[in-house]
């Protein structure tokens, strides 16, 4: 799959690179038609909204590093407000370490989002730091930073265009496919890993067939299995759900469910959780309230503090 990089996009390499990132468009069309390929509406746009503020505001350091991720991912003290006196993270220390899957819980509003969006730098903290094996983000160059991660969201954002270019967009492929593979092989692979080989190739021309019209042949399930697919395709060290099944119904949700607990396998992850029984098996357990953490633990630890987390526990059961 070709790139080509549009004037526009020249100057804009920030964008470039989010867009990237967060595998938002088609790349044959410009930014402005972006929204032609998506299909539900809101929480996609508002992805590409976020991705527009945030080239505004990130710079990338003049002597900016290649990072590395042996250790751990470090936020210290961190505090973030979107606007002035607002704070909506406040003194927040979390780490994780490398293979760790540490989960993010707390009702709507207390700052789930905005702590996973800290960390592929789409805001820059207001106080405090965030370090990957003790380098700041803001020491980075921004486009190998964001290689380190891969991302499924509430949404998956597909294009208008080929399952085989839908699962490819975002990776190198003038690059060889891993493992000595074609990269038909390669995509396969990472379909079957994400549970969307079989629908694939049930559809007329396999790989080849496009997606549709928006995406609209497809169940909310399937769309995010391509995605995961995508970020199996991408193998980033680290990985960020935010409400990855938070949409679906019960029956996709439990083939999406284990098609992320393989993506998962072997990474870090950061998962913001809708459905506390998804993340049970978490290294750790962090409640948000209000912007800070205020229980951590495993399952059963939060479960016996009688607190927060056993509240929203009962809730969903
Ligand atoms: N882009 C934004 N601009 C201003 N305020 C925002 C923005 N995104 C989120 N917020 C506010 O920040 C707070 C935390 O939101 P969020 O991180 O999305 O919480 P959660 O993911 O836990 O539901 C909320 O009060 C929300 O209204
Ligand atoms: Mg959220």
């Amino acid at each position: 799959m070709v790139w080509r990089r549009t004037d526009s996009e020249r100057t804009r390499p920030h964008l470039y690179y989010l867009i990237l990132f967060y595998s938002i468009i088609n790349p044959a069309k410009d930014l402005s038609k972006a929204s032609y390929g998506i299909r539900r509406g809101t929480a996609a746009l508002e992805r590409i909204d976020k991705v527009l503020n945030a080239e505004n505001n990130i710079r990338e350091a003049a002597n900016a590093v290649v990072p590395t991720f042996n250790k751990s991912i470090v936020y210290k003290d961190v505090s973030f407000a979107y606007r002035a006196e607002t704070e909506v993270l406040k003194s927040v220390n979390l780490e994780i370490p490398k293979g760790a899957m540490v989960a993010l819980v707390g009702q709507s509003g207390s700052g789930k989002t905005t702590l996973a969006d800290l960390l592929p730098r789409f805001y820059d903290v207001t106080e405090g730091a965030i370090t990957i094996d003790g380098v700041d983000l803001r020491q980075m160059k921004i486009h190998d930073l964001r290689e380190l991660m891969g991302n499924v969201n509430q949404e998956a954002i597909l294009f208008n265009d080929t399952f085989f270019n839908n699962i490819t967009f975002g990776v190198d492929m003038s690059k060889p496919a891993p493992n000595g593979q074609t990269w038909q092989e390669a995509v396969e692979q990472a379909a079957r890993i994400a549970n969307a080989h079989d629908f694939i190739v049930a559809t007329p021309d396999g790989y080849q067939t496009t997606i549709g019209d928006r995406g609209s042949r497809l169940s909310g399930g399937q769309r995010q299995r391509i995605s995961i697919a995508r970020a199996i395709l991408k193998n980033p060290p680290i990985l960020i759900l935010d409400e990855a099944t938070s949409a679906l119904d019960t029956e996709s949700e439990k083939l999406v469910q284990e098609a992320l607990e393989h993506l998962m396998k072997d990474r870090t992850t950061l998962v913001v959780a809708h459905r506390l029984s998804t993340i049970r098996n978490a290294d750790m357990i962090c409640v948000l309230h209000n912007g800070q953490i205020v229980e951590r633990g495993k399952h059963d630890e939060l479960l016996a503090l009688n607190g927060y987390y056993a509240k929203l526990s009962a809730m969903q059961s």
